[in-house]
């Protein structure tokens, strides 16, 4: 069987580090390993637009906002096909039979659609919920079968929608009788603290709306400052500390490593040593800050200059994208051919249809 890696990000704005920790990063280790066919990497602007359809301009900007954003990272547009999402017909077309295998109660018993209902008002009744956001599941679900897509990584979640998509693959090879779509898997973090990181003010997850973000084109002083805004529990230096919902440690838990320990914090060797200290009181939640500033600043300021980089060519950047998108539009196309073909509705693909109804008729 083939391995082919798929993933996708709405662009509705720059990418941050929760997205960095939750997905961005094991495409990275996944690139690097090299174990794949092929390796796609989708921008989901039709999926951006179930929520955001009276600001088209908005996801159109950051198309190339997130773009950048993957290329800083280090993904290799020699490894990788990246495409944009409303550019490929095939996706709307899958969307549409793949419709009439799932029901209405199962989409809306999606968790992450629900809670996303509620987030974005369309539990109102007077707002109510768009049938195309409730119908995401399904078209991202195409986005996955459209390239027989069997690796995900993805954030924790989207889960759901791989759940969703795996009942869509078992329902259409039962009823059309051909294995033709494949079942696909999800890669998460493989570090447990990233898979839901909580925004510079506790509490809720890592998002634009709420402002709570680092971003991954941060400078310096900004991030300083966000990591300095982080709320830490009113108490004297020698009280112990409290690692619950500590949000510094929770960063430190996705971005510390005992080599960080080395070259900034060497009284201790890695973080289980810094934890038991910290709790049995003597160290300032200032300290852990600074510490935490100069991992995080480490991590991020690679990615900052090959950001840079790329913002000097960006006509380059737009021709990787475009060269991309017109390979995932033939990719597509052949799994649409034979989705058509094994739904009795490839009329003149060949002679087939003319024969069976000269057949019929003679
Ligand atoms: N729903 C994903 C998100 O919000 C984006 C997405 C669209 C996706 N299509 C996909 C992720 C296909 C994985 C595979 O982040």
């Amino acid at each position: 069987m083939k391995n082919i890696v798929l993933t996708a990000d709405r662009p509705t704005g720059r990418l941050h580090i929760g997205h960095y920790v939750g997905s961005l990063r094991e495409r990275i280790r996944l690139q690097n390993e090299g174990n794949y066919d092929e390796f796609i990497v989708m921008i989901a602007d039709a999926q951006a637009l179930t929520d955001n359809a009276s600001c088209p301009q908005k996801i159109r900007d950051n198309v190339i906002e997130v773009m950048l954003d993957y290329l800083a990272i280090g993904l290799d547009p020699k490894k990788i096909t990246f495409c944009i999402q409303s550019m490929l017909p095939a996706l709307p077309e899958l969307t549409a039979y793949y419709m009439n295998l799932v029901t209405l109660q199962r989409l809306l018993r999606n968790p992450t659609v629900k809670t996303e209902i509620k987030q974005k008002g369309f539990d109102d009744e007077k707002t109510g919920i768009p049938v195309g956001f409730a119908n995401y599941p399904i078209s991202q679900a195409a986005d996955i079968t459209a390239f027989k897509a069997n690796i995900i990584p993805v954030g924790e979640d989207q889960e759901p929608m791989l759940e969703q998509t795996r009942e869509i693959v078992r329902s259409f090879n039962r009823i059309y009788k051909k294995d033709i779509l494949v079942e696909c898997k999800s890669i998460l973090p493989q570090n447990e603290s990233c898979y839901r990181l909580p925004g510079t003010n506790g509490g809720t997850k890592m998002s634009k709306s709420i402002g709570n973000c680092i971003y991954l084109s941060d400078e310096p002083e900004v991030i300083k400052k966000k990591i300095n805004s982080i709320g830490s529990i009113p108490r004297s230096i020698e009280e112990p500390g409290i690692l619950e919902d500590n949000v510094a440690f929770i960063y430190l838990d996705a971005f510390a490593t005992d080599d960080s320990f080395k070259k900034y914090y060497s009284e201790y060797k890695n973080l289980d040593e810094l934890k038991i200290a910290y709790t049995k009181g003597g160290i300032g939640d200032g300290t852990i800050k600074k510490f935490l500033n100069n991992v995080i600043q480490d991590e991020l300021k690679p990615i900052r200059e090959r950001r840079h980089i790329y913002e000097e060519k960006i006509e380059d950047v737009i021709e990787i994208l475009k060269a991309g998108t017109l390979k995932a539009i033939e990719l597509s196309n052949e799994t649409l051919k034979e989705v058509k073909e094994a739904m009795a509705i490839n009329y003149f693909e060949d002679d087939s249809f003319k024969n069976d109804q000269i057949k019929k008729y003679n």
